[in-house]
């Protein structure tokens, strides 16, 4: 009696795991895994129209996740602004952040909070939105992320959904990893199979460690136990890591998010703020020599998610950026129109005083002329901004001792990209 019981259930667990089917989907398809599955679209430039673009065109993984290409494409050159599109010749208006540690990036969302730890008694509380992907926060998620370059005319320019899925079929080891993974019947209908494609480049982006998430720079092992770094005592790197945290300067205001200085740091607070960057002019009539319209970029006030009565102070503000692998992560800002962090840090001096209502004659170290005007001039935090109690430039080199605190949060795997004389300038 209790062996038959068991023949039977046997037998009826079989049939429930596919009994019919054809295949057996206990054996793991080619492509093991979700993660693997995603990598391998990551990297797929079958997925763009022209067939010249993948995620990995303009997230470079041998460059910190951020588009390294020239203005013509060409790798190894000084990185363009804006990332050139798969029809090899439109633009995007907005510089490509780094996909790496964009797993940290909480759902977009509204919120009154008190800061962290020291930079509550110093700055008190935030209200306003929080988190979401792309500079202006528009995709909750990292899947509803995903699944907008495929599709973006600037970008891989497919037609449609449809047309992403037809090339997806026409892979058999897809087709596999895909039923296997998301059900038999997921190429029942295309939405379905593009919506199950980003979740699969999502899973990538979240759980490949030892790519997007290697929490491996000098400063994270500065912090681990036993400690595996120490900052040289007198060394300008570690000068920049005391001025980044004091309350002196305020950029632990913004690009921090947890109370003390911890490992697995984000550096940013994911908040939005308008800092006032100058509108990028070259960007600006490159794109419109192309017949591409190039307004001022509104931000957060472009988030369709924002409620209306928020329309106005959303205006000019950008989620703020991680500061992990930023110096090989040039250009910057949301416009990319510094090239390098010795130009960022001068401009943090001019909106200093600018914040104080002076007439500011720091030089833009880039374009050896004075700072021009914000790409908009309305919402700027001259508050935070102000509140850097010391000048960043002169003597004693305050910004770049910052600079070299900033090239001890590179990943590991890019540290070789750093610039080696400056490396050893900053005691790092
Ligand atoms: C043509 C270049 C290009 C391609 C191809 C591209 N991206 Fe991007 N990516 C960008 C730009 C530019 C932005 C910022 C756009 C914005 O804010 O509106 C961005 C933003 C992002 C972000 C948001 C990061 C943050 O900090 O908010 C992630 C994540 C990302 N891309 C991942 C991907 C994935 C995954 C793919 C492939 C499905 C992809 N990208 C394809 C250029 C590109
Ligand atoms: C008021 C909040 C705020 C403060 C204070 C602040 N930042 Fe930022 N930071 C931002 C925002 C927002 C951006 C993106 C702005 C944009 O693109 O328009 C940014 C961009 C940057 C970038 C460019 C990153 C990239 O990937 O493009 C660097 C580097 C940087 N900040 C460093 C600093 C340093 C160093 C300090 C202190 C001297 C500082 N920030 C103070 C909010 C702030």
């Amino acid at each position: 009696m209790l062996n038959a019981q068991w023949v039977l259930l046997s037998m009826l667990s079989f049939c429930l795991l596919g009994c019919g089917s054809g295949s057996d989907p206990e054996t793991l398809p080619e492509i093991e895994s979700k993660q693997l599955l995603g990598d391998a679209l990551f990297h797929d430039t079958n997925l763009s129209k022209n067939g010249t673009q993948s995620c990995a065109t303009c997230h470079n993984p041998e460059n910190g996740f951020a588009d390294s290409r020239d203005a013509d494409g060409v790798q190894g050159n000084t990185p363009y602004a804006a990332s050139l599109g798969d029809d090899s010749t439109s633009f995007g208006d907005r510089n490509a952040p780094t996909a790496a540690y964009a797993a940290m990036i909480p759902e977009f969302t509204k919120v009154s909070r008190l800061r962290n730890g020291q930079q509550q008694a110093t700055h008190g509380t935030y209200d306003g939105y929080l988190g979401g992907q792309f500079w202006d926060g528009r995709e909750s998620n990292l899947s509803g992320q995903a699944g907008g370059p495929p599709t973006n005319p600037l970008e891989m320019g497919m037609d449609d959904k449809a047309a992403v899925v037809s090339v997806l079929k026409e892979n058999a080891e897809y087709v596999e990893a895909f039923e296997y993974f998301y059900g038999a019947d997921i190429f029942n209908s295309d939405e379905g199979a593009y919506d199950a494609m980003a979740d699969a480049i999502a899973n990538f982006e979240t759980n490949d460690e030892t790519a997007f998430l290697s929490f491996d720079s000098k400063y994270d092992k500065s912090l681990s136990f036993p400690s595996e770094y120490q900052y040289a005592s007198e060394s300008k790197a570690e000068l920049g890591r005391v001025l980044f945290f004091s309350s002196d300067f305020s950029c632990a205001a913004c690009h921090q998010s947890l109370a003390l200085p911890s490992r697995k740091e984000p550096f940013t607070s994911f908040e939005f703020h308008n800092i006032g960057v100058p509108l990028n002019t070259e960007l600006q009539s490159r794109r419109e020599a192309l017949g591409l319209s190039h307004p001022v970029d509104l931000g957060l006030a472009n988030n369709e998610n924002i409620e209306v009565e928020d329309l106005n102070v959303s205006k000019g503000k950008f989620k703020v950026p991680t500061m992990r692998n930023v110096a090989v992560t040039a250009p910057y800002m949301h416009n990319g129109v510094f090239s390098t962090l010795e130009g960022v840090l001068a401009f943090y001096e001019h909106a200093r005083v600018r914040g104080r209502n002076e007439v500011s004659t720091i030089v833009n170290p880039e374009t050896g002329s004075v700072f021009s005007d914000p790409e908009l001039d309305m919402n700027i935090a001259h508050e935070l901004l102000r509140a850097n109690q010391l000048s960043l430039l002169g003597e004693d080199g305050r910004a770049e001792a910052i600079e070299c605190f900033l090239m001890t949060l590179t990943d590991a795997k890019y540290e070789h990209l750093l610039d080696q004389a400056k490396v050893e300038t900053c005691g790092i």
